[in-house]
C-alpha cells in the first residue's frame, strides 16, 4: 500500500528567514536538510549549528541529507541533534553497516544515499539495517537540476528487492521532483518524494505540497 509523503527541502527555501520559511511548510510530512562541505559535492550549505537551530524552531520531523564526506565520523552527531532521520551517503561511508546501526542506536532512522551512477546491488544484502533508502535522480549538489529518468531502472530495481525481502524501508527520491517527474518515480515504487523548487518557487509553498501529495498512483 503505497503512500506519498513530501519532504519539502530548505536549500530552495531563504536562509535567512529559516523560521518563516519553516511555517509556510507546514503540511509536510518532514523538512529535508541538506548539509553540504564543498568536498564531497562541489557546494557548503550549513552544518550541525543550523540543524540544532532549525530543530528548535519546528515541529516538523527533520530528514537529514549528509553530503559530505567521513560520514561515519559526523553522522552520529546528527542523530544527537535530534534529526528523525539521518541519510548518509554510501560513498562516503567506510563502514555502512556499522554506521547505520549507530544511528539506530542514538534514537534516529537510519539512511543511506546512492548517487545515480551507485548500483543498489551491493547494498541489496543490507536493507535490513536502512529505514530510508535514498536515491538521487540529479548528481547531487544543487536545486533545480533536471530530473535523470536514467535513475528509474534502479528504483524500479530497489522497490522489487524491498518487497522481496520484506522489510519495511522508505524508498526516497531526491533532485528534480516536479508535478510531472513525481509520477514516474511513484510508479517506479519511489514513496518518498524531496522536492526543493517545486515546493519553494512556488506562489504558495503548502498548495505545491498538497499538489504533489495528490499524484494518482496506479
Ligand atoms: C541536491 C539536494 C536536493 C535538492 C533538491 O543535491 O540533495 O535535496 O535540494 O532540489 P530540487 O527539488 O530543486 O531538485
Ligand atoms: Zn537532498
Amino acid at each position: 500500500d503505497q503512500t506519498i509523503h513530501i519532504h519539502p527541502s530548505i536549500l530552495s527555501a531563504d536562509f535567512a528567514r529559516l523560521a518563516e520559511e519553516l511555517e509556510r511548510i507546514q503540511n509536510a510530512d518532514a523538512v529535508h536538510v541538506d548539509v553540504m562541505d564543498n568536498h564531497f559535492v562541489p557546494n557548503l550549505t550549513l552544518g550541525l549549528p543550523v540543524v540544532k537551530a532549525i530543530r528548535q524552531a519546528t515541529d516538523l520531523p527533520l530528514d537529514v541529507h549528509l553530503m559530505i564526506e567521513d560520514a561515519d565520523r559526523w553522522a552520529p552527531e546528527y542523530a544527537e541533534a535530534g534529526a528523525e532521520s539521518v541519510t548518509f551517503h554510501a560513498e562516503a561511508a567506510a563502514a555502512p553497516i556499522r554506521l547505520a546501526r549507530e544511528l539506530r542506536a542514538r534514537g534516529a532512522k537510519a539512511g543511506m544515499a546512492l548517487k545515480p551512477a551507485t548500483g543498489v546491488e551491493p547494498y541489496l544484502d543490507m536493507l535490513a539495517e536502512l529505514d530510508l533508502l535514498l536515491i538521487m535522480t540529479v548528481e547531487p549538489g544543487f536545486g533545480g537540476q533536471p530530473f535523470l529518468d536514467v535513475v528509474l531502472p534502479k528504483i524500479r530495481r530497489a522497490r522489487e528487492a524491498l518487497d522481496g525481502a520484506g522489510v519495511p524501508v522508505a524508498l526516497q527520491v531526491d533532485g528534480g521532483v516536479t508535478r510531472e517527474t513525481i509520477l514516474r518515480a511513484a510508479e517506479a515504487g519511489a514513496d518518498v518524494f524531496v522536492a526543493g523548487s517545486a515546493v519553494y518557487g512556488a506562489e504558495d509553498p503548502a498548495a505545491a505540497i498538497d499538489e504533489l501529495r495528490r499524484t494518482p498512483l496506479r
